[in-house]
């Protein structure tokens, strides 16, 4: 079959595969193309079994995949073939170096650069989809222009808005598509292009076009402003515990303004995932480079803010449990960062489970989707841990249960059975405030949720 276009992703991760997979599906015309460096992950994209866990995402790869939907590791072959190129690289942060711990890690992206252009005949558009420092479109370009077959590549920027757990859905019902571009009539043409593919399922009105630098910006800003709402609303629940306020009741009080808005007002054990820390770190990095002092501190105190929501809520833990967990039994329910996906990459629970074998406690650790990366987080540090598929079996003989993850399921555990198989006296933190703390109260548990009065049975 003659396709009309070739579209490719560099980078078939969590960005790139969802993202190829509901392009190729809403445009039936387009043939969609992902490579990686990763060959096993390229094989279990062409398997039942993909890498990642997305709601929805399989359906749509198995029924496409083969007919317009292509997933190689001839990346060579691929680029050569494309008119479009999504670039979905990782961008981590940079651990060596001028800037380690805060800059982005750049290696990867520009790796790929030399890689199109040496295996470019043609001129294309290569698209940012990867998140990114305020200009690194110009260096990109610089890179790709500095080839000597006279070939031409125009850079728009597009980043991806997605959440995990959600990203088939915020991919269909996205609020607004990005799309940076020069303003010069091969800019501009470049981004119709863009637009064109969007515009297969999203009206007009979502598509926003801007200038490179501002498309760029506003997706750090927009990851930003969203882990400052959490430790926003985080740093509220600290001094709801110490005031007798109820945070889940100060969220409802003030997500009713329409000026606030109810979401993202969830107080938390602290936000996790791949993007926040390293998006506002990447900020801090620039602001401080631009020589913004207050503006770097500013961002950076969302951060630390964070970290201290880990350090404290296991301080709570080992204070509530007579101050010490050593030897002591506790079942972590949850370990992905969120809900509805098995991604553990800076999951609070990775510093809460390190930092209670520190104090000695011997964990089970149950999620029904991010075991084996959970494993993989936790290899070489030192104490006793069991990794416990059934939640059941992991609070059996425990002494205490913390949810760390929201997962839906533990709503509608069965917890008198629970409670009757724990060591006793028994607690339950509640780090997402998902469960029915009275009713568990009820039942014996001592409940220390987050951002509210415990309930303890002690005098
Ligand atoms: P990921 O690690 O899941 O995927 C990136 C993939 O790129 C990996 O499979 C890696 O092997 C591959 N890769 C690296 N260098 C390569 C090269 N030179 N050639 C071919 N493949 C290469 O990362 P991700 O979560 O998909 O994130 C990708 C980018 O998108 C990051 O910049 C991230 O900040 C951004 N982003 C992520 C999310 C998210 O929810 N994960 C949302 C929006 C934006
Ligand atoms: C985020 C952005 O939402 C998305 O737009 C961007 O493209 C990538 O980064 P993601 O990290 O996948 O997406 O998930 P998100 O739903 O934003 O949650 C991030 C973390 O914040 C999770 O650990 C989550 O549990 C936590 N969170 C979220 C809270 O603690 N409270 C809330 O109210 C909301």
């Amino acid at each position: 079959m003659e396709f009309e276009k070739n579209i490719l992703s560099i980078g078939a991760g969590y960005v790139g595969g969802p993202t190829m997979s509901v392009i190729a599906r809403q445009c039936p015309e387009y043939r969609v193309e992902l490579v990686d460096i990763d060959h096993e992950k390229i094989a279990r994209w062409n398997s039942d079994d993909l890498p990642i866990y997305e709601p929805g995402l399989a359906e749509i790869v198995q029924s496409i995949r083969g007919r317009n939907l292509f997933f190689s590791t001839d990346i060579g072959a691929a680029i050569d073939r494309a008119d479009i190129i999504f670039v979905s690289v990782n961008t981590p942060t940079k651990t060596y170096g001028y800037g380690a711990g805060m800059a982005s890690d750049l290696q990867y992206w520009e790796q790929t650069a030399h890689t199109i252009v040496q295996h470019s005949r043609g001129d294309k558009i290569i698209v940012e989809k990867s998140t990114l420092p305020v200009r690194t479109a110009e260096a990109m370009e610089r890179i790709l222009s500095a080839n000597d077959k006279g070939l031409r590549f125009e850079v728009v920027s597009n980043p991806e808005f997605l959440a995990e757990g959600s990203a088939i859905n915020d991919l269909m019902k996205a609020d607004r598509v990005l799309i940076g571009h020069h303003q010069s009539k091969t800019g501009r043409k470049a981004a119709r292009e863009i637009v064109d593919i969007y515009r297969h399922w999203l009206p007009a009105r979502r598509i926003i076009t801007t200038n490179v630098w501002s498309s760029e910006l506003s997706k750090l800003i927009a990851n930003a402003f969203l882990a400052q709402r959490i430790s926003s609303i985080n740093a509220t629940a600290q001094i709801c515990e110490r005031s007798d306020a109820d945070v889940q009741e100060v969220a409802r009080a003030i997500g009713t303004d329409r000026r606030i808005g109810p979401r993202f007002l969830n107080a938390s054990v602290g936000f996790g995932g791949s993007c926040f820390k390293k998006d506002i770190l990447n900020l801090v990095y620039i602001a401080r480079s631009f020589g913004l002092e207050e503006v770097a501190d500013y961002w950076n105190m969302v951060v630390r803010l964070n970290e201290a929501q880990k350090a404290r809520f296991v301080r709570k833990m080992v204070s509530a449990m007579f101050n010490t967990v050593a030897g002591k039994k506790i079942a972590l329910l949850g370990f992905a960062f969120k809900a509805h996906t098995g991604d553990t990459r800076e999951s609070p629970a990775i510093d809460i489970a390190r930092q209670l074998l520190e104090e000695r406690a011997v964990l089970a650790i149950s999620d029904p989707r991010a075991l084996d990366n959970a494993r993989r987080d936790l290899e070489g540090i030192p104490g006793k841990v069991e990794f416990q598929p059934d939640p059941y079996r992991a609070a059996d003989g425990a002494s205490a249960l913390a949810i760390l993850t929201e997962w839906p399921e533990y709503r509608d555990l069965d917890y008198s059975r629970i409670y009757r198989r724990m060591n006793k006296p028994a607690f339950v933190f509640d780090g997402r405030n998902i469960l029915n703390h009275p009713v568990l109260f009820k039942l014996g548990f001592n409940v220390y949720p987050l951002g509210k009065k415990g309930l303890s049975h002690f005098r």
